[in-house]
C-alpha cells in the first residue's frame, strides 16, 4: 500500500521567510521603513524560552528590528500592561507580542485586551477574533494561518470539502474553524467531549488535530487519502532511547496515520516552523497598515 506524502513544513517555513526578508529590504529601500517586532516573555516556563529565542533569531535575520523583553516571574500585571501601554505608543514598534502561558497573578485575557489591536501580531485580541469571524481584514493568528497555507498549496481550492477541526483552543482550534470556513469548507469543531469522535474523524477529507493529547488519532480514525495536520507538540519518554530520554510527537500517531492518508505533516518539521514564519508575515504587514502603506502579497 502506498504511504502519504509528507508535507515539508521546514521548507514552506523557509520560502515564506525569504519572501519577509524580500519585503522588509524593500520596504527600508523604498520607504525607509524598518518594521520591528517585540516579544515581551514573562518568567522561566522553558518552552516559552526556546520559542522566544527562536522568534528573536529569525526576526533579526529578516531584517527587521527585534526587541525581547525579559519579566520577572513575580511580575504584577499592572507593570505587564503599563509596559504594553509605552509599546502601543511606541512608533517603531509596530508588532507585540507577549508570550503565552502567563504566570497565575496576571490575566491573560485583560492583557491580551490592552494590545492595540493593529499591533496584535498574534491576532488574539477580541477586535481581531471579530474581524476574523466577519470576514474583514485582520491579523491571523500564527499558527493556524500556517496550517491554511500548507492546506492551500497541497490541495489547491478547498471549496466543499469536509473539515474537522479536533481542539477548541482560542490559539489554535477556534481561528483554524473559521479560515476553513472563510475557504468554504464545511467545518465540524470537535473536542475530548464529542461523541463517536473516531466516526466524526473518518467522514473529513481534511483533519487538523489540536488538542494536545500525544498520538491520540489513530489510522482508523483517518478517511483513506485524507489531508492530515498536525499541530501537536508533545514530549514523550522515549525509553527506548536510553534511560531519562524524550522525544517529540503529535497528536496523531503518525506510523498507523501515515498508512492511510493522502496527506500528512510530521513533527517535528510540520506545522511548527510555519508558526514563527507567519509571526513575521503578520509583523510586515503590520508596519505597512500603520504607515498608510499597501501590505506585500505573502
Ligand atoms: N504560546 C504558545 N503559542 C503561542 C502563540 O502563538 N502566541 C503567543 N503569544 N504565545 C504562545
Amino acid at each position: 500500500m502506498s504511504e502519504a506524502e509528507i508535507i515539508d513544513g521546514k521548507a514552506f517555513a523557509k520560502r515564506l521567510r525569504d519572501r519577509v526578508t524580500v519585503a522588509v529590504a524593500t520596504l527600508k529601500a523604498d520607504h525607509n521603513l524598518v518594521p520591528g517586532l517585540t516579544v515581551v516573555l514573562v518568567g522561566e516556563d522553558a518552552a516559552s524560552q526556546v520559542y522566544v529565542r527562536n522568534k528573536g533569531k529569525q526576526t533579526q535575520e529578516t531584517g527587521m528590528i527585534s526587541d525581547t523583553i525579559r519579566l520577572d516571574a513575580a511580575t504584577p500585571e499592572q507593570e505587564l500592561l503599563d509596559l504594553i501601554e509605552k509599546l502601543n505608543g511606541d512608533d517603531a514598534v509596530h508588532g507585540i507580542l507577549v508570550q503565552l502561558p502567563l504566570p497565575d497573578q496576571i490575566d491573560e485575557a485583560k492583557v491580551i485586551a490592552a494590545i492595540n489591536p493593529d499591533k496584535d501580531v498574534d491576532g488574539f485580541h477580541v477586535v481581531n477574533v471579530g474581524r476574523l469571524w466577519t470576514g474583514a481584514t485582520a491579523p491571523v493568528p500564527c499558527t493556524p494561518y500556517g496550517c491554511l497555507q500548507m492546506l492551500k498549496e497541497t490541495l489547491g481550492d478547498l471549496t466543499g470539502k469536509r473539515a474537522l477541526v479536533l481542539g477548541r483552543s482560542n490559539i489554535v482550534g477556534k481561528p483554524m474553524a473559521a479560515l476553513l470556513l472563510n475557504e468554504h469548507c464545511t467545518v465540524t469543531i470537535a473536542h475530548s467531549r464529542t461523541v463517536d469522535l473516531p466516526e466524526r474523524c473518518r467522514e473529513a477529507d481534511i483533519l487538523i488535530a489540536a488538542v494536545g493529547r500525544p498520538e491520540m488519532v489513530k489510522g482508523d480514525w483517518i478517511k483513506p487519502g485524507a489531508t492530515v495536520i498536525d499541530v501537536g507538540i508533545n514530549r514523550i519518554e522515549a525509553p527506548e532511547k536510553g534511560e531519562g530520554t524524550t522525544r517529540l510527537v503529535g497528536d496523531v500517531d503518525f506510523e498507523s496515520a501515515k498508512k492511510v492518508a493522502g496527506h500528512i505533516t510530521p513533527v517535528p518539521g510540520g506545522v511548527g516552523p510555519m508558526t514563527i514564519a507567519n509571526l513575521l508575515r503578520n509583523a510586515v504587514i503590520a508596519a505597512c497598515r500603520q504607515n498608510g502603506l499597501d501590505a506585500p502579497d505573502l
